[in-house]
């Protein structure tokens, strides 16, 4: 039986496009209005009429509380969630909480209020006032970052095993003395990573000391002021692993600017593989995190939880790839 992926395909639309013409969503060009229903002729596409007799009793929407849509690797996540509620016929809702608790706690609920059928959260992070307890009383799953105790699914990439690729690659090509531009303390991701990394160290007997710890907040001008700050010590490190690609866009900036360039002067190891680093002076050498596959599972999770609401809470992990590309290399003799 025809997909509603098949009818994108044939009519060259994206899956969007095919629901806001069968479920009348949006107003769409006549032309590309043509298009679909051509195709869903052709292919004797039928909507799910199951999912339209529970329209009763559901909204049919989700809601996603991304804690910076800014950031490219909360807006490609974004994307993926928003494809796939589509194919199951479901709208999507997407909060921004500027990682600020008092908002994320307003989103919450406000989506609450709006009803949606279920909330995919990826938080702001571990805080005390639990700001997210308006969804409590809903359907959710946690994406990327989970919140201790919250009875429910959470979905990630294994940042332990992120971190430690990226000592993994950066010893491999000889590198010694390193610093690490972390994120926010209070956010398990970036904890997992420094755990990862100093375990790769301590398996070759080498130990990371505090000063070798900066710290930043995944903004690139947090990685840009680290990377300044570097420039004020005696001695550069010979290589650098920033938590997210943003904050080694920062850091790369800051040191170029100073006349050191990348990697032959200092190596240059980022996290999440967006879609910039792939295009970004030099190339940038990273963790990739499957955005993909992360966001697609959070939304058939959460379904199978709308579905039934008794379902345990189970935690998903999927595994980091290094992505080696222009910004590490041997480190230059002294
Ligand atoms: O870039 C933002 C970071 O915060 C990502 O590494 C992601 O894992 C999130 O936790």
């Amino acid at each position: 039986m025809a997909t509603i992926r098949d009818v994108a395909e044939r009519a060259g639309v994206s899956v969007t496009s095919v629901s806001h013409v069968v479920n009348k969503s949006r107003i769409v060009t006549p032309e590309l209005r043509e298009k679909v229903l051509s195709a869903m002729k052709e292919l004797n596409y039928r909507p799910n009429l199951m999912a339209r007799s529970l329209r009763r009793k559901h909204s049919f929407t989700l809601g996603l509380i991304l804690p910076d849509i800014t950031n490219p690797y909360f807006a490609e996540i974004a994307r993926h969630i928003e494809d796939a509620s589509f194919e199951h016929g479901y709208s999507l809702i997407i909060c921004n909480s500027d990682q600020d608790f008092s908002l994320e706690s307003r989103y919450a609920q406000v989506l609450a209020d709006k009803q949606v059928d279920g909330t995919i959260l990826v938080s702001a992070g571990v805080n005390p006032s639990n700001s997210v307890a308006p969804i409590l009383s809903m359907p959710f799953i946690m994406l990327d970052r989970e919140l201790p105790q919250l009875p429910t699914d959470s979905i990630q990439s294994d940042n332990f095993q992120g971190g430690f690729l990226a000592a993994s690659h950066l010893l491999s090509l000889n590198h010694r003395d390193f610093v690490c531009i972390v994120g926010p303390k209070n956010i398990h991701p970036s904890y997992n990573r420094l755990e990862g990394f100093r375990k790769a160290l301590a398996e070759e007997g080498l130990h990371l000391d505090e000063s070798a710890l900066l710290q930043g907040d995944f903004s690139s001008e947090s990685g840009y002021r680290q990377g300044k700050a570097l420039l004020e010590r005696n001695q550069l490190p010979t290589a650098i692993f920033a938590f997210n690609d943003l904050m080694a866009f920062g850091a790369i900036t800051a040191l170029a600017e100073h006349g050191i360039s990348v990697p032959e002067e200092v190596s240059v190891i980022g996290y999440d593989d967006i879609n910039q680093s792939s295009y970004f002076s030099p190339r940038l050498t990273t963790v990739a995190q499957p955005h993909h596959e992360m966001g697609k599972m959070a939304v058939e999770k959460l379904l199978e939880r709308i579905a039934d609401k008794d379902l345990p809470g189970r935690t998903f992990h999927f595994s980091p790839r290094l992505v080696l590309r222009n910004s590490t290399d041997l480190p230059r003799s002294r």
